[in-house]
């Protein structure tokens, strides 16, 4: 009689294979409901959860007082929404000095206050991001990448032919009020630190534009922590017409692509992944038009995606590519050697990347 023995290599294989169908047996329904993230956080920035516990004594509160202080009726759907929160990490529970369960902050949810002078607030951000204008495009999603026909957009197919993104923010002034003020909420977090970890750039610059630079904020921030640069926020008219008043910044209303105001410097922050190269290389080639040929510069922030050093956003890159895909009509993300050769294209002579420990990284072209 014959002998069968199972080898170990075999048992392991089949341990193996038993554990990745069990994990995918739990993630399929991370997907299958994963939009109840989204939703619960922005149920919590409409109802102002973390704005009450922030404002409530030693910023820990039952859920009693937190269901008065948002205005709710009844909290048991309240609890509902905080159970979830907590179990993602997003609020947590602690004890009360008189023994009962109360809500309090993490890293996470202080992202969630709406106060204007929290400088970590993504509140904005994710109110803009899950609007039906913004996520309706992305049902379309299959049919924009079967009929890729480089002048489709999703977004037209939602919204209406003709009505790509940026017309769409003029015609709904709300909407692209929330678009702007959520992109300077993002400039709050990392123009400081692009101050603090990069000031060299801005070394011997005393004019700067921002081109596309929305409300002001980032070109205010800068003009802020280097006082002797002349700053302009240059943007579209409907854009540029209803930025706020900031020292020592000038708004312009225009279009890049005809013309950029003569400086020592541009920068321009989540503005060439609108567009496809062609475009990016008229833009660019405008702003080395308006730069001196000896000592200018051109101060691009954008992802740069497959970078070794910064794995922790790779996949926020790459979900940001695809929201890109589905809102614009032919912008992308781009790795190191599509920014080459775009960046060769446009004339300018070198450049150098940095990391900022951030979404997008910080690139600096020379003419
Ligand atoms: C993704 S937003 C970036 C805003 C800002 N730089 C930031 O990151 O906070 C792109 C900006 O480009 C502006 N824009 C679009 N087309 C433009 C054009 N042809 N000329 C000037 N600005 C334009 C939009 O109005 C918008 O403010």
């Amino acid at each position: 009689m014959e002998e069968t023995r199972i080898s170990d290599s075999k048992i392991e294989k089949e341990e193996e294979e038993a554990n990745e169908e069990a994990e995918a047996e739990v993630e399929i329904w991370n997907y299958i409901f994963g939009f109840c993230n989204m939703a619960t956080v922005k149920c919590a920035i409409e109802l102002g959860i973390a704005d009450a516990i922030d404002n409530h004594h030693q910023g820990l509160m039952t859920l009693s007082e937190l269901s008065s202080a948002v205005g709710c009726t009844d909290p048991s759907y309240l609890y509902r929404v905080m159970r979830l929160l907590v179990h993602q990490k997003i609020f947590k529970e602690k004890a009360t000095v008189h023994g009962t369960t109360g809500y309090a902050h993490t890293p996470l949810s202080c992202r969630l206050l709406r106060r204007g002078d929290n400088t970590n607030s993504m509140a904005d951000f994710v109110l803009v991001e899950s609007s039906p204008a913004m996520l309706a495009p992305l049902q379309c999603l299959s049919n924009l990448v079967r009929v890729n026909t480089k002048n489709n957009s999703a977004f037209e197919e939602i919204h209406g032919v003709g009505n790509q993104f940026w017309k769409y923010a003029v015609a709904n002034p709300g909407h692209s009020k929330l678009f702007t003020d959520a992109l300077s909420s993002d400039a709050r977090v990392v123009i400081p630190r692009i101050i603090e970890m990069c000031p060299e750039v801005f070394d011997g610059v005393k004019s700067l534009v921002d081109v596309g630079g929305g409300n002001g904020t980032t070109i205010g921030l800068l003009v802020k922590a280097f006082p002797w640069i002349k700053g302009i926020n240059f943007d579209l008219p409907h854009v540029a017409s209803v930025a706020p008043e900031c020292d020592g910044v000038t708004h312009v209303g225009g279009d890049m692509f005809a013309y950029v105001p003569k400086v020592d410097a541009v920068i321009m922050k989540w503005i060439l992944h609108d567009w496809n190269d062609e475009e990016c290389i008229k833009i660019l080639k405008k702003c080395r038009e308006a730069i001196p040929k000896d000592k200018g510069k051109v101060i691009i922030l954008d992802a740069v995606i497959g970078q070794p050093n910064e794995d922790k956003f790779e996949g926020v890159k790459l979900m940001l590519d695809i929201v890109i895909m589905a809102h614009t009509n032919t912008g992308k993300e781009r790795t190191s050697s599509e920014w080459n050769s775009i960046l060769v294209k446009a004339g300018f002579s070198h450049y150098v990347i940095k990391s900022i420990h951030a979404i997008y990284s910080i690139i600096v072209a020379f003419p």
